[in-house]
């Protein structure tokens, strides 16, 4: 057994935190970053995302077909993005399209906005098809952990418009449920409430193992977890109020 104790620190680490105009960045958010590509190693994503898309892209032979158009950001390329937009687009579009300084997913490393090759691609607006292998990188998305964040219809909930450019990693299974259940990040974790620890939600994962997924309000004081030694679970912060934790079984 291993015994955790998680402060309310922890909580603004991991791959479900939410961070949007409610919930801003703690600078301890963005860690382990590494290239997902020999060819582009100026784009950085955590680690984990690094690997999930890696093999995502493998699997559909993307690269030849998909270009980076921006994955990590830190606060001040976010700010010259936003004030070269302001300037360029004005406010509606920017606040539209583009996230406040220090609350935009890019400064996670947990989140990427991908392009269809092409001579000119648009650094704000690429454009990402419904057919071909942006299509197919899609489709694909949530088996390797991703989610379109910005979908169409939810943009009073996001705050942003739709962006299908856009993905996020948030981990399997988590990806798969929530496209499942048409939720976006605020209300999957928001959902995620009703189903303390002891009483987790479950499901039987695509391997074929069930996966038990609770919730843990953070307290003033740390809170002490006995998990298993193996690599059978995985916990993340919400940005918000507590935790996630993930238990394969
Ligand atoms: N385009 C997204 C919302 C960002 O700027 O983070
Ligand atoms: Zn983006």
């Amino acid at each position: 057994m291993k015994i955790l104790s998680l402060s309310c620190h922890d909580i603004y680490k991991g791959p479900l935190i939410l961070v949007n105009q409610a919930h801003g960045l703690d600078e301890s958010a963005a860690e382990d970053l590494i290239p997902v590509t020999e060819s582009r190693p100026d784009a950085l994503l955590q680690r984990p995302a690094a690997q999930a898309l890696a093999r995502l892209m493998d699997e559909i032979g993307g690269w030849q077909h998909i270009a980076f158009v921006s994955a990590w950001r830190s606060r001040r390329e976010q700010q010259e993005i936003w004030d070269d937009s302001l300037r360029e687009n004005g406010p509606e579009f920017t606040r539209a399209y583009v996230a406040v300084p220090g609350h935009s997913e890019h400064q996670t490393g947990l989140a990427m906005d991908l392009g269809a090759k092409k001579e000119q691609i648009d650094f704000i607006c690429p454009d990402f098809p419904y057919t071909g292998p942006c299509q197919d990188f899609r489709e694909s998305a949530a088996k390797y952990g991703f989610i379109l964040r910005y979908p169409e219809g939810k943009e009073s909930i996001t705050g942003i418009s739709h962006e299908p450019w856009h993905f996020r990693y948030v981990g399997a299974p988590h990806a798969a449920i929530m496209q499942e259940q048409n939720m976006t990040l605020e209300e999957y974790t928001d959902c995620l409430k009703r189903f303390p620890y002891g009483s987790g939600l479950r499901r039987v994962a695509d391997n074929g193992r069930e996966v038990c997924i609770s919730y843990l309000k953070a307290a003033a004081d740390p809170i002490c977890l006995k998990l298993p030694e193996e690599d059978s679970w995985s916990l993340s912060g919400n940005n918000a109020d507590g935790f996630i934790l993930t238990e394969w079984r």
